[in-house]
């Protein structure tokens, strides 16, 4: 990993030291393809490595913090063994704004703003668009054909870590030589309730929006092994990630960043109780679950999960 020499140090109350190290070298923005939908109006890029990106910018209509949200949150999932794509710091230089019409925020009342120059944050697309159909929702009928569906409970665990307020989000992508799809979780921009960092849980919230995807959960295994990684995760692997996100995208306020860290980590033993919490909603998610043990006693025998990144 090539790491760039600006490094920024931070201290806050009784926490966690906060090291900004640059992160791994950006890659940069080439070619605009096209603009996407969704609130965040991001953008499709070709990036220097030859890779197609979905971009969030600065000044994307939702906050600046949703960047840093995808960029801890999807590395945080990798982390864990999830379906996630790979993602990136991209550097979209000024040149390439002033010679595409099209990469412009809509900022309401008409108004079109350029999108900002400078390192803004990237999702690589999950296979190449050339070849492979990628569908943002798949029929009811189909969802069978999900190849890897023991993911939605493993991401659910996930979510109620995270915070995510929005609904769970996946594509997914079959591609041309198989038969079933795979669904790969996007947009994490909603994790820690989006730019308030302050984890307002509510039992249907982060939950996929079909919980059919639910329905072969039967026990506490359905939740392993990412479960229990979450709960062993370590402060320095979070904060390792953390230490990559450039400083402007949460307005240089560190202390907020190291908050945002350690209430992480000490959510991590609250995630059975929220699982519990969406089991006994009203949407009953989890029709073959008849164990009468609602929470499990947690393990205290798990190793720290999250030394190598
Ligand atoms: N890594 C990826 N690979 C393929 N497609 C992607 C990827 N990331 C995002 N997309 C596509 O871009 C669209 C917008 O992405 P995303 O949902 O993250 O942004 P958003 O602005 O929050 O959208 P919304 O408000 O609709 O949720 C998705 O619906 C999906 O089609
Ligand atoms: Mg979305």
């Amino acid at each position: 990993m090539n790491l760039a020499i600006e490094v920024q140090i931070s201290k806050y109350q009784g926490g966690t030291l906060y090291i900004y190290m640059g992160g791994p070298e950006h890659i940069y923005a080439m070619q605009h393809v096209r603009r996407m939908r969704g609130g965040s109006q991001s953008h499709l890029l070709r990036a220097s490595d030859s890779h197609f990106y979905i971009c969030k910018f600065q000044n994307n209509p939702q906050d600046i913090r949703i960047l840093v949200n995808e960029y801890l949150a999807t590395h945080l999932a990798a982390l864990l063994g999830l379906p996630v794509p790979e993602v990136a710091i991209i550097d979209v230089p000024e040149w390439l704004i002033q010679n595409s019409p099209e990469l412009k925020i809509d900022i309401g009342g008409g108004l079109l703003r350029p999108c900002a120059s400078g390192p803004q944050f990237a999702s690589r697309y999950v296979a190449d668009p050339h070849s492979t159909a990628i569908f943002d929702y798949l029929p009811g009928s189909i969802l069978k054909q999900i190849a890897n569906i023991n993911d939605f409970p493993q991401v659910l665990a996930f979510d109620k870590w995270t915070g995510n307020a929005d609904g769970r989000q996946a594509v997914f992508a079959k591609e041309p030589n198989q038969r079933r799809y795979k669904a790969w979780f996007i947009d994490q921009g909603y994790c820690f309730n989006a730019g308030e960092w302050d984890f307002p849980d509510s039992p249907l919230r982060g939950v996929f929006g079909r919980i059919a995807v639910y329905e072969h959960v039967t026990s506490w295994t359905a939740f392993e092994p990412t479960l229990s990684r979450i709960e062993a995760i370590t402060e320095d692997a979070i904060s390792s990630i953390a230490s990559e996100i450039p400083p402007e995208w949460f307005r240089h306020d560190f202390s907020a960043l190291s908050r945002l860290m350690a209430t992480l980590h000490q959510r991590r033993l609250a995630v059975r109780n929220l699982i519990t919490g969406f089991r006994k909603s009203t949407r009953n998610p989890f029709p073959n679950w008849t164990d009468s043990e609602l929470v499990r006693p947690i393990q205290p025998t798990t190793k720290p999960h999250g030394g190598n990144k």
